[in-house]
């Protein structure tokens, strides 16, 4: 059977790439974010993950405000990325993992979810980002294929956190029971608080993101009581992409190890977190 080797979630900002295209990674101003990460690639290396199921949530390139599904899987053979305007270079395509996706998809439409499956997908800066930080040095191709979950934050209704979270425990069950020596690391790719736009742009809350960061320890459904109107209050327009890291921490089970965590305040307009869980012993 299929082992899940862990959880890592991120915030996602398109200027992480501008940053890693010039070589800033020892600045002053983004060496506290950067950071956060050599100890999970450290750790990655000896869980030797060759597989990820990637949580993130597309910012209208591969769906528009005309076509929003509010889950969907990629089902392709491989994800391109492409140009959403931010002015960072695009990255090589992503190998997929269509029997996986299958796998995930059987399994979520038999658990009464309505997703959408996808056989040509564009992924952004949501997805290439964490990838990006994780194989820093994938240089044209990356070491292990991929299936995108994507999650609609962008045009209102969104799902409830109640319901990202049962997504998640369904797709950690689909993946443990795929009856193939595999190790799959699961990404959950947004957050944490933060506001692109409107009267509370630049909006920030450090008191609410450390508390959420604290429950994904020991409490991973802990957000789950609040309603998306009260989370966009609690963290921003924006901010309301932490479903995404409580679907991935959902699907690793109840009990968790923490193994890494970093919070650095402002990335670009964003509060930034990084996390990383092993399975419970
Ligand atoms: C920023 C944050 C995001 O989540 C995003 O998708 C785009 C931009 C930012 O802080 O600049
Ligand atoms: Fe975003």
């Amino acid at each position: 059977m299929a082992t899940i080797v862990g959880c890592v979630t991120t915030s996602h900002v398109p200027a992480i790439g501008g940053a890693i295209a010039r070589g800033l990674q020892h600045e002053p101003y983004w060496q506290p974010f950067f950071d956060g990460f050599p100890p999970i690639r450290e750790w990655l290396g000896r869980a030797r993950p060759d597989a990820a199921v990637v949580f993130y949530n597309d910012h209208g390139l591969n769906f528009f405000l005309d076509k929003m599904p509010t889950f969907a899987v990629g089902a392709a053979p491989q994800y391109r990325n492409a140009d959403e305007g931010w002015g960072i270079p695009t990255l090589p395509a992503f190998p997929g993992d269509p029997e996986l996706s299958w796998r995930l998809i059987e399994h979520l439409v038999e658990s009464d979810f309505d997703i959408t499956s996808c056989q040509e997908m564009l992924v952004d800066h949501a997805f290439t980002m964490p990838m990006k930080l994780l194989w820093p040095d994938a240089g044209s191709s990356w070491p292990l294929p991929t299936v995108p979950v994507c999650i609609n934050t962008v045009q209102h209704p969104l799902p409830s956190a109640r319901r990202c979270v049962e997504l998640g425990r369904a797709v950690g069950e689909a993946v443990r029971r795929w009856p193939a020596d595999r190790r799959v690391l699961l990404i959950g790719s947004g957050g944490l608080s933060h506001q692109l736009d409107g009267r509370r742009a630049g909006f920030i809350n450090k008191e609410f993101d450390q508390r959420f960061m604290q429950s994904l320890v020991d409490d991973p459904a802990w957000a789950a009581k609040y309603s998306i109107r009260e989370l966009v209050e609690l963290t921003g327009t924006q901010g309301v992409e932490l479903l995404m890291w409580m679907a991935a921490r959902a699907a690793l089970g109840d009990g968790a190890e923490l193994l890494h965590a970093n919070y650095h305040i402002p990335i670009s307009n964003t509060a930034a977190g990084t996390m990383a869980f092993a399975p419970a012993a």
